[in-house]
């Protein structure tokens, strides 16, 4: 497993969606499928590169239930479920960090701290199998690195309750 503090390519996103109809949607739907709800800097982002006023994106994200503004857990497991980390092992990915932090896809665990996600493709094939956490892509995920990438947020928690 390696891991890349590259957050997926948010102009990679537009130039998508960039002619095509509807095409804030769907850069919105794109955005929120990665990262689990649509963080603010991203909406910036998206604004600029769009050339869309942000008052209208809010408007938007308001509008459809679909739309996160906050992240439905503080970590947000993201696991590619597209056709190349599905043919790498997604599922049973998707499964090792279901039975690890004992919640069903899609849920988020009691306290708070982890939601897991299945996602479509976040344009990284090449990685495969993908699984970004908050933005974070980690790339070649082994189903024996999932505690690791738990225990790495864990920690990361612990250091951010010591330094409070
Ligand atoms: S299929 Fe997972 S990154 Fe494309």
């Amino acid at each position: 497993m390696s891991t890349t503090t590259a957050t997926p390519d948010i102009s990679r996103i537009v130039k998508k969606w960039r002619k095509k109809r509807g095409s804030l949607i769907m850069a919105l739907h794109e955005i929120q499928n990665t990262f689990g709800y649509v963080p603010r800097d991203v909406s910036l982002q998206l604004s600029q590169l769009m050339d869309v006023p942000m008052a209208r994106i809010y408007e938007v994200i308001t509008f459809y239930n679909y739309f996160k503004l906050d992240p439905p857990g503080k970590y947000t497991i993201s696991v590619c479920m597209g056709t190349a980390c599905y043919l790498k092992g997604a599922d049973d990915l998707t499964q090792a960090f279901a039975a690890e932090l004992n919640v069903e896809e899609g849920d988020s665990t009691e306290d708070g701290l982890f939601h897991l996600q299945t996602v479509r493709c976040v344009g990284c094939c090449g990685l495969a199998p993908v699984v970004v956490v908050n933005g974070e892509t980690h790339s070649a995920v082994k189903v024996e690195d999932v505690p690791k990438i738990i225990a790495a947020c864990r920690y990361l928690e612990d250091g951010k309750e010591e330094e409070e």
